[in-house]
């Protein structure tokens, strides 16, 4: 096991200087999307203006359409940094992420009419003939012109459904949630990255960047019209801020110049619903890790070195190895590595030895760590082209991966110091507060006090 371990070792480990090489080209591909539409690192604008007040206050409704679970909640500001929440959850079914657009829509309304039913007008939280200001958060990349507009450029995170790219995703959810009459109005279509983003700043003013680090990966910042160059023709005041949802899971698609690409990332990719794209996010998010873990078992299986004489058609699933089994591996305490045991005979009936499972944990701690490595060089990307670096930052982060897998966010601040050497300690993640729901709620807020502004 020895040598085959020395081999992954090589091939998933990142040097510092490597990782500097990916922070000075992911450093061109962000200034390039500010430049110009429709790069491959899009740098959205997502017409939220600057950072909250920290006095936003009120009832707002969210729905959250993320990459796992449909969630919908009801945010109470109370207008000095603090919120309540109440909230429901419901896990997406695969077909649910494949059928038709308009029908996931449907879903979403018809899951937050029987919260409102069953909830809210049950506990008194919401009255007969209230009507609530909604957030939709859509985290997938959609061009906006407007705040409670976005174009889906295209699915990512395994979706597919059909007749919604190209499509102006707000629109087609007003539209339901006018055919289900529900007492909301839909104010702003936000990506979770920006909701975290604007979460975080609320209850902490240090943080400038919010990444998500879950089953898909992208962060947004707060960046300065005037350095916006294809935002020029609108004239808005180029005094003013606007945050940036990066969506940098799509970093060196397509030319694949870059990354460190394994024959396992290259498979990942290539029997992905979206070949070529999202190149970032595949070496990194959730979705994918566990992935890349079968592949190389999968290998060694073939070659004759694992489980020689054993049924292994379960592991020769695609998708069957969840990332989460990465996180518990990593995570065994005992000796024995109990875990790791009960994951192989549990989920995949096969047995295992104790050189193997050690083998099994050292290739978990290699995938994560590059991952975490990665993430690293993005964040210093966005670090070193806002200049973030002599007075520090505040990186507020969420996501299964980053809340769940042991190590991560240690492993991103090593990768920092590996990069940037002793100031990259001036850089620090922390878990974010729920940017999808709060966030939303908050960017509701802040677009209504420009409105009653008269501000559009
Ligand atoms: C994918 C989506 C992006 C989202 C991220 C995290 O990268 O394209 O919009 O922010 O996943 O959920």
């Amino acid at each position: 096991m020895a040598d085959h371990l020395r081999k992954y070792e090589t091939l998933f480990t990142l040097t510092p200087q490597r990782m500097r090489m990916i922070v000075e080209a992911f450093k061109e591909y962000l200034e390039l999307g500010l430049e110009k539409p429709k790069q491959t690192v899009p740098m959205i604008p997502t017409f939220v203006f600057g950072w909250p007040s920290g006095e936003e206050k009120g009832d707002y409704l969210a729905v959250d359409l993320g990459g796992t679970n449909l969630r919908v909640c009801l945010v109470t500001l109370q207008g000095d940094g603090k919120f309540e929440i109440t909230q429901s959850k419901y896990r997406l079914t695969e077909e649910q992420k494949q059928e038709d657009g308009q029908k996931l829509f449907d879903f979403c309304a018809e899951s937050l009419k029987s919260f409102i039913d069953n909830s809210l007008m049950e506990s008194g939280q919401m009255k007969d003939g209230q009507k609530l200001p909604l957030g939709f958060t859509f985290s997938y990349p959609c061009s906006q012109q407007r705040i409670d507009h976005g174009i889906l450029i295209r699915w990512t995170k395994g979706f597919g459904a059909a007749n919604t790219e190209g499509e102006d995703v707000a629109a087609m959810f007003h539209s339901t949630l006018e055919k289900y009459q529900l007492p909301v109005e839909l104010t702003a279509l936000i990506n979770d990255t920006t909701g975290t983003l604007i979460a975080s700043h609320y209850v902490n003013p240090q943080t400038k960047i919010a990444c998500i680090f879950g089953t898909g990966c992208n962060a947004a910042y707060m960046e300065h019209v005037k350095d916006i160059p294809k935002m020029k023709e609108l004239n808005i005041d180029e005094n003013a801020d606007m945050a940036i949802n990066c969506e940098w899971g799509a970093f060196d698609s397509d030319e694949h110049e870059h990354l460190p690409r394994t024959k396992y990332d290259i498979i990942v990719d290539e029997t992905s619903n979206k070949p070529g794209e999202q190149a970032f996010e595949k070496l990194i998010s959730g979705r994918y890790l566990g992935e890349i873990l079968r592949l190389v078992i999968c290998e060694l299986i073939d070659e004759g070195v694992l489980f020689l004489g054993q049924n292994t058609y379960k592991l020769e699933n695609p998708y069957a190895f969840d990332t989460a089994f990465l996180s518990l591996m990593e995570s065994d305490p005992t000796d024995e590595l109990l875990m790791i045991i009960g994951i192989f005979s549990h989920f995949f009936a096969v047995e295992t030895t104790l050189a193997e499972r050690q083998f099994f944990r050292a290739l978990a701690k290699l995938i994560g760590r590059r991952a975490a490595r990665l993430s690293a060089c993005g964040i210093a990307a966005i670090v070193s082209k806002m200049g973030y670096l002599d007075e520090g930052c505040s990186v507020g982060a969420d996501g299964s991966l980053y809340n769940k897998y042991p190590g991560f966010a240690d492993r991103i601040h090593e990768g920092l110091v590996d990069i940037f050497g002793e100031r990259g300690r001036n850089i620090t993640t922390y878990h974010a507060e729920d940017g999808s729901g709060v966030g939303s709620a908050i960017i509701a807020a802040m677009t209504k006090k420009r409105k009653d502004a008269g501000i559009h």
